[in-house]
């Protein structure tokens, strides 16, 4: 009989499936439907298919991306459990980011690949959309763009990579990529040695090895309710990864017809759960930022979770997970040990177990699903995910220093379970100011630079104006004449980040960055005295306050007669990077665009 979509007498159901969304494209509902019908139906589907929940596969494939190699097979899996589910699934593209291959920095790209995702999913006919990301920046990109368009949404990460072999020890990227360049500066290790380790160092496809970036934000996914239980740490050249894919497309369908969306199951208690997460993982500084970006997205949370809480909840959240860089593991290490509901089960007295997942079940619910299974008792790996009562470290892996004048904005931050000298915790010493990455190399190593042990590495103009997309440039060296003499560890300071698989004393995130003609790092001088006090969580310069406002004012005299800082420069550059040297909110606020929040704080600084 003839297609009811094609007769004008009924009306078509606003809240409709599939191609019957977006009524309005062309004015008139029946004809934007038979439009969209027509030319869809060039891609071979038929009505019956098309009739069915639409699930949106998202492609953030390139051959530029290594994390990603394997979306093609986890595609095909994802449409597997789609097309078993009852649903339609059709995948589409967004840009895709490695960390290796977006200069200036990814993080630079970060806020337009949220733009990308978060219009993509509003502008077609889905019902519910596979986000499938891995890669640093991908996924917190992916799920703030997901919030803001506010369809359902379930993620699938790409997993982590396999640990190489060298030597007959085990190597991955990237904590392994920066102490063995390290050994091969100092001469420890030879050419043929280096070049046969850049052979193992990403021996598979999948995500960097350790707890970086990419690991910790699959936690976090996890933690949030955002992705099933078992997602996070699968490696991503194993079966399992496969079938966690299908078991996805399974999810999505379900999805696109409970309709749950990330707005709905986001509350204040998921955002805990998750910084309870971060702290016992020991994850990356770079997730303090995604997640303030993340939760700024969301119109009921925006302003309420900040650095603050994120420390707040690290003094009562001891470290369980023994992983690279705060301890000595591969993510491969993490899941056989039981990954994610493993950790989960020795969280449980620190979690919201009401809060709810994507599957519609609360976390409590997914814990009683997967019941814990204590490994035996003289298994090695027991050590990898440690129970609360044998923690690898007692509370606060990352610090938010919460008072002094030299961070008001309350961002900066120090991953204390990765300082290999703790003295350092508690330090006075002389400022030694560097300008940029420029005059930080140019410098650095100067046998004349007045620089002791003691001294407060200080390098400013690293922030997101400043360098625009704020790169991890904050792992300031020690100055090869300290190295020599054994030097391992200085208190450094920066309004830049850091890789989340490095380590060291380093205080990354001051907010007002160094860039903002009101920030107090700005006017730092050589010689000042800078204290940290990290267990009063106080960053300061020990400058009198009449002496510091004075500095200010005589900048902004400066500034106002011309020149090329970044900050007044801005107005006048064109095209992306101008709107984002613009529109780029602190670290506190995510180093989102202000445009893009969701009405929470959009401070520009403290201009
Ligand atoms: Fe992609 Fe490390 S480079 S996760
Ligand atoms: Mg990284």
């Amino acid at each position: 009989g003839a297609n009811p979509d094609y007769d004008l007498s009924t009306p078509i159901d606003p809240n409709g499936v599939g191609l019957r969304q977006n009524l309005t494209s062309y004015g008139d509902a029946h004809f934007s439907l038979f439009m969209r019908k027509l030319f869809i139906k060039a891609m071979g589907y038929s009505e019956d298919a098309l009739s069915r929940p639409i699930v949106g596969i998202v492609n953030t494939y390139s051959s530029f991306n290594p994390c990603h190699a394997n979306i093609p097979q986890l595609i095909d899996a994802v449409k597997r459990g789609v097309q078993l589910s009852g649903g339609l699934a059709i995948d589409f593209p967004t840009i895709s980011l490695h960390e290796s291959f977006a200069a200036p920095t990814s993080m630079f790209l970060r806020n337009l690949m949220s733009m990308d995702t978060e219009e993509m999913i509003r502008a077609q006919p889905v019902d519910s959309v596979v986000l499938i990301g891995g890669c640093d920046k991908t996924t917190p990109a992916q799920l703030m763009g997901g919030i803001s368009a506010n369809k359902p949404i379930v993620h699938l990460v790409t997993g982590p990579m396999m640990p190489g072999s060298f030597q007959g020890a085990r190597v991955g990227a990237c904590t392994d990529c920066r102490s063995n360049w390290a050994k091969f500066r100092a001469g420890t290790i030879d050419i043929e040695d280096i070049s046969a380790l850049n052979e193992e160092l990403a021996p598979t496809a999948g995500t960097c090895g350790v707890m970086g970036t990419a690991s910790t934000m699959a936690c976090l996914l996890v933690a949030l309710g955002m992705m099933p239980i078992q997602g996070a740490t699968a490696p991503a050249v194993s079966s399992a990864r496969l079938r966690i894919a299908e078991s996805t497309g399974t999810h999505a369908v379900q999805l696109a017809k409970t309709r749950l969306q990330p707005q709905t199951i986001l509350t204040r208690e998921s955002f805990l759960n998750a910084i309870t997460v971060l702290q016992a993982i020991g994850g990356s500084t770079n997730a303090m930022v995604h997640l303030m970006a993340i939760i700024n997205r969301h119109p009921a949370l925006a302003g309420t979770i900040t650095p603050a809480t994120v420390d707040a909840i690290g003094r009562q959240t001891p470290l369980l997970v023994d992983l690279k860089p705060s301890g000595d593991n591969y993510m491969t290490d993490f899941h056989n040990a039981g990954g994610m509901p493993a950790l989960l089960h020795q969280l449980k007295p620190l979690l919201h177990l009401d809060a709810l997942t994507v599957t519609g079940r609360t976390l409590g619910q997914e814990l009683a699903h997967t019941p814990f299974r204590p490994l035996p008792p003289d298994s090695p790996a027991n050590s990898i995910i440690r129970p609360l009562t044998n923690p690898l470290y007692p509370s606060s892996a990352l610090v938010v220093f919460q008072t002094g004048n030299l961070s008001p904005g309350g961002a900066a931050v120090l991953k204390a379970s990765a300082s290999k000298d703790r003295r350092l915790l508690q330090h006075r010493g002389r400022a030694v100011v560097f300008n940029g990455s420029a005059d930080l190399a140019a410098r650095i190593d100067d046998p004349d630079l007045d620089v002791d042990r003691d001294s407060v590495l200080i390098l400013r103009g690293i922030g997101p104006v400043g360098n625009p997309g704020m790169p991890e440039a904050g792992l300031v060296p020690i100055p090869r004449k300290l190295a020599a003499q054994g030097v391992g560890d200085m208190l450094r300071i920066s309004d830049g980040r850091m890789s989340g698989t490095a380590g060291g004393t380093i205080v990354l995130h001051v907010s007002p960055e160094g860039a903002d003609p009101g920030s107090v790092l700005g006017v730092v001088k050589d010689g000042d005295v800078v204290v940290c006090d990290v267990e009063g969580r106080v960053l300061s310069l020990e400058v009198e306050e009449g002496e510091i406002k004075e500095r200010i004012a005589q900048r902004r005299r400066e500034m106002e007669q011309g020149g090329d800082e970044p900050w007044v420069a801005r107005e006048g550059v064109r095209g992306y990077r101008g709107l984002y040297m613009r529109e780029v909110n602190q670290a506190e606020c995510g180093v989102d665009f202000g445009f893009l929040t969701a009405g929470g704080p959009v401070t520009q600084g403290y201009d």
